[in-house]
């Protein structure tokens, strides 16, 4: 419910951003019982940041925000919040240290910079660029801080604890989502919490009568590690000079960092550790994220009777664009997998009359870390998402509509003026030898390029106002990367790879190269890790640019063509949605000019 105390032509929100003890993310042992912490003799708990969005306190993540499209007239209202960084401690004092360790050498936490800092992005959101979140425009807990003027390369700092931005929701149905954006800290606020749902609706998505109320669920997924006594685990290994000596703070302290990955071994869906849902024999619909930090997510349901999954009882209609041109059947088994990148979104029906009562369906996952030539995953914890047992009686008749076969009809986007050429990079960092838990060594911290640039170097990317760009992403990195382009949602026109051995990426400018549209260069993965999937269609925010094969001559970069219309004036983010490559420098502003 909104609080419309104020302007009545807006919906307001006040989202505090707080630290909660206790939370208790559910994990069991086999026979039910709790795990002890040794220290205490008490139940583990956990002590998290999430937000109270008009008073309710989520503990961890928060309450959906739900909003009506203003294309539709006029019941729709652009949706204001107040964010406010209200992280305290159980006493009541301003946090000066954050929960998780942060890194100071990471650009943008590298000049003394406040730990305890929160800026909040919608994701998905068509907003102006001084209500998007730039990551240096964070908010202190400090309700007397003094804030900072803009530089060359900043935006102001806003003074004080709060800040309001304001949404105008002049877009379709989609599932938005907020969450955290701090610079150098990204992935550690949201693996702290900082995360939550914002669901648009519209007139189409009114008219297909889908299931909604207790019908209808967000499941946000992430993968999560605790210490023994219950706190968030968050890797965080000594940082070595080359010499192997520990690398020291301005304060000579040694400094304590994480891979640039970060993968769980615990995996909870809205807070709780691979949660159980009883669900009636009807349909539901499921607004599925990936929130995760590093990992992606390949689903599908299996029936714990060893049943096959019916025809049409499970079925993708919208992803992270809104709702698709074409409904898709996916998730029916591992070769047919719901892939879900970071920061991706499905909205799927799933039609529980098409079992036997009494049936229990898992959500399973198979997705290597990273993706997709990583290490697997194991069967029985990170292999699993979630379960759902048909338990329930029917309440009343399922009266929501049959599934759409067509649920939203788009206009394809103007013919591109202008085509980008942009390439993702691994170099070494020669400062830094960090650990890697996959290897269980040390060795020289991945530098992650875009273009060969920094977050600070001058922007390159300017799109005219107005004008439809086509941005050919070309990955010349081992794995895939989901990139994420705020302001816009944009058709992915193609993916591929680049004819091998013909593309220098370590050295731009980039000339166009010879593009092989469809190639699936590694017969032994997914199709859905290289070429472009049905349930890409439409228009997207987020996509998994392909990864790169072979070396030298044999050498051969994956590719995503995507065309985006860019249609407000100023400066918004790209880069790549895994947490821990967008705070290791995989993040680059684009502006849009007049
Ligand atoms: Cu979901 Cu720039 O982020
Ligand atoms: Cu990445």
């Amino acid at each position: 419910t909104p609080d419309t105390t104020t302007d009545p032509s807006v919906e307001a929100y006040t989202v505090v951003a707080e630290q909660t003890s206790g939370y208790d993310f559910g994990l069991r042992k086999k026979d039910g019982s709790e795990f002890i912490d040794p220290a205490t003799g008490t139940p583990i708990r956990t002590t998290v940041w999430g937000y109270t969005t008009n008073g309710i306190q989520a503990g961890y993540l928060g309450a959906t925000i739900e909003a009506r499209s203003t294309l539709d007239g006029p019941t729709g209202k652009p949706v204001q919040v107040t964010y406010i960084n209200n992280l305290k401690d159980g006493s009541g004092n301003l946090l000066a240290k954050h929960l998780l360790t942060v890194d100071p050498t990471l650009e943008g936490a590298d000049n003394g910079e406040p730990e305890v800092r929160i800026v909040t992005h919608l994701h998905g959101g068509h907003v102006l660029p001084e209500f998007d979140g730039h990551p240096e425009a964070w908010i202190t807990n400090n309700p007397n801080y003094a804030g900072a003027p803009a530089t060359a390369t900043e935006p102001a700092r806003p003074a004080g604890n709060k800040v309001t931005y304001t949404y105008k929701n002049d877009q379709v149905a989609n599932h938005l989502w907020y969450h955290d954006h701090a610079m150098g800290i990204t992935r550690l606020n949201v693996y702290a919490g900082l995360a939550a749902n914002y669901l648009l609706r519209d007139s189409v998505e009114d008219n297909l009568n889908l299931p909604k109320g207790a019908y209808e669920i967000p499941l946000v997924i992430q993968d999560k590690s605790f210490n023994q006594d219950g706190s968030l685990h968050y890797d965080a290994n000594p940082l070595l000079k080359p010499d192997g000596t520990p690398y020291l703070d301005a304060a000579g302290n040694p400094v304590n960092s994480s891979n640039p990955e970060f993968f769980g071994n615990v995996i909870t869906v809205n807070g709780k550790a691979w949660p159980l849902l009883n669900v009636e024999p009807r349909k539901y619909r499921f607004r599925v994220l990936n929130g995760s930090d590093s990992r992606f997510y390949n689903m599908w349901l299996e029936r714990s009777d060893g049943g096959a999954i019916p025809a049409g009882a499970i079925t993708q209609i919208g992803n992270d664009g809104g709702l698709m041109p074409d409904s898709v059947p996916v998730g029916d088994s591992a070769d047919n997998g719901l892939l879900l990148a970071l920061a991706e979104r499905a909205d799927l029906i799933i039609d529980f009359s098409k079992f036997p009562a009494g049936t229990s369906i898992t959500i399973r996952n198979d997705a290597p870390t990273p993706f997709p030539g990583g290490s697997d995953v194991d069967p029985a914890t990170t292999g699993r998402v979630m379960q759902f047992k048909i338990s329930k009686p029917l309440a009343g008749p399922d009266t929501s509509d049959p599934i759409p076969a067509n649920p939203r009809s788009l206009i394809p986007l103007d013919v591109a003026t202008k085509t980008r050429f942009l390439n993702l990079q691994e170099t070494e960092q020669d400062d830094f030898l960090v650990y890697d838990a996959i290897t269980g060594s040390f060795s020289k911290r991945l530098k992650i390029l875009i273009n060969g640039l920094l977050f600070d170097d001058p922007i390159t990317e300017n799109p005219k106002i107005d004008s439809v760009e086509d941005w050919v992403i070309i990955n010349d990195t081992e794995d895939a990367h989901p990139m994420h382009i705020h302001l816009v949602h944009f058709e992915v026109l193609e993916k591929g790879s680049v004819v091998p051995g013909t593309f220098d990426a370590q050295n731009a400018p980039f000339a166009p190269v010879g593009l092989l549209p469809n190639t699936n260069p590694d017969p032994t993965q997914p199709s859905s890790a290289y070429t472009l999937q049905p349930n890409e269609r439409g228009r997207k925010d987020t996509v998994r640019v392909p990864p790169a094969q072979g070396s030298g001559l044999t050498r051969s970069q994956g590719y995503v063509k995507i065309r985006a219309k860019f249609d407000i004036l100023g400066t918004y983010m790209w880069h790549c949605h895994i947490l821990a490559h967008e705070d290791n420098a995989m993040m680059r502003p684009f502006t849009v000019i007049q």
